[in-house]
């Protein structure tokens, strides 16, 4: 539709676009290498395979919009939890779990640390709990892959949904994730190369909060033990959403545990 949002972008991007050839006497044949990479995520986009969007997150794109939309009223006294990146690996409908329960389905992940994983979500003003909020989590094999990227794990796999009570609390059992390198065989990975730039993401988990009157909230945490931490190949790292790790005791069920709060924030 011809809004005049759409108006300012078109014409923004052209303007860019038009400058960037001015700039460096872009040539046909150096466009033509543009098109075909943009042709070529194109046809590797898939439910599967998010080339589109892995193209954007390697040029920062994600990152950079994700700072831009979420960008906090400078008189709040504290802050409601950092988001991050959703990244090409979201996928809708996980299934609704029972609080507590587990996200490893797959009897061959458990080879991985198990991790008790467990918090309270509260409104960042008032430090009430959260009713009703939905903790929406997924993360990789310890073979680096999410279940859609790899035929030997079970669908949803590592994914799950879980809602709080009234005490706002939530809890699950997952596994401590490894660093993995983002899909680097396409266009994606063809800038990498280019730019002499690994792809590698530091381990993470993923989350998308939802709540009745809240902002939704598209965040990651961070494994502060992980390789890469500081040179994440998609930019998505920020101090507040490191965490650590720690080895847990008297439960047969989990290696390790990880507390971690989230902060919302009402419309
Ligand atoms: C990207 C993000 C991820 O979380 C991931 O696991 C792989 C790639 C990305 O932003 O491209
Ligand atoms: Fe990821």
């Amino acid at each position: 539709k011809a809004t005049p949002r759409v108006r300012q972008l078109t014409a923004g991007l052209i303007q860019h676009l038009h400058d960037f050839a001015r700039e460096n006497e872009l040539t046909v044949d150096e466009w033509m290498v543009g098109v075909e990479l943009m042709n070529a995520a194109g046809r590797m986009s898939d439910s599967k395979r998010n080339e589109g969007q892995l193209l954007c997150d390697i040029l920062g794109l994600e990152s950079l919009v994700d700072e831009i939309t979420y960008k906090l009223a400078s008189d709040a006294t504290d802050e409601p939890t950092a988001t991050a990146i959703l990244g090409p690996f979201y996928r809708h409908n996980a299934p609704e779990l029972a609080m507590g329960s587990c996200i490893v389905s797959d009897e061959i992940n458990k080879t991985g640390d198990r991790t008790w994983m467990y918090g309270i979500v509260t409104d960042f003003r008032t430090g009430k709990p959260i009713e009703g909020a939905v903790v929406d989590v997924w993360h990789t094999a310890p073979n680096g892959l999410y279940e859609q990227q790899d035929p030997d794990q079970p669908e949803f796999n590592l994914r799950g949904r879980f809602t709080t009570g009234k005490d706002g609390k939530y809890g699950f059992y997952c596994l401590r994730p490894v660093p993995y390198p983002i899909p680097y065989d396409g266009p994606a990975g063809d800038v990498l190369k280019a730019l002499d730039r690994h792809p590698m993401r530091p381990a993470h988990i993923h989350f998308l909060l939802k709540a009745p009157g809240y902002k939704p909230i598209v965040t990651q945490i961070f494994d502060r033990k992980s390789k890469y931490i500081d040179d994440d190949a998609v930019f998505a790292v920020k101090d507040t959403l490191i965490v650590d790790f720690k080895p847990y005791e008297g439960d047969p069920k989990a290696d390790f545990e990880l507390p971690y709060d989230f902060k919302m924030a009402s419309f």
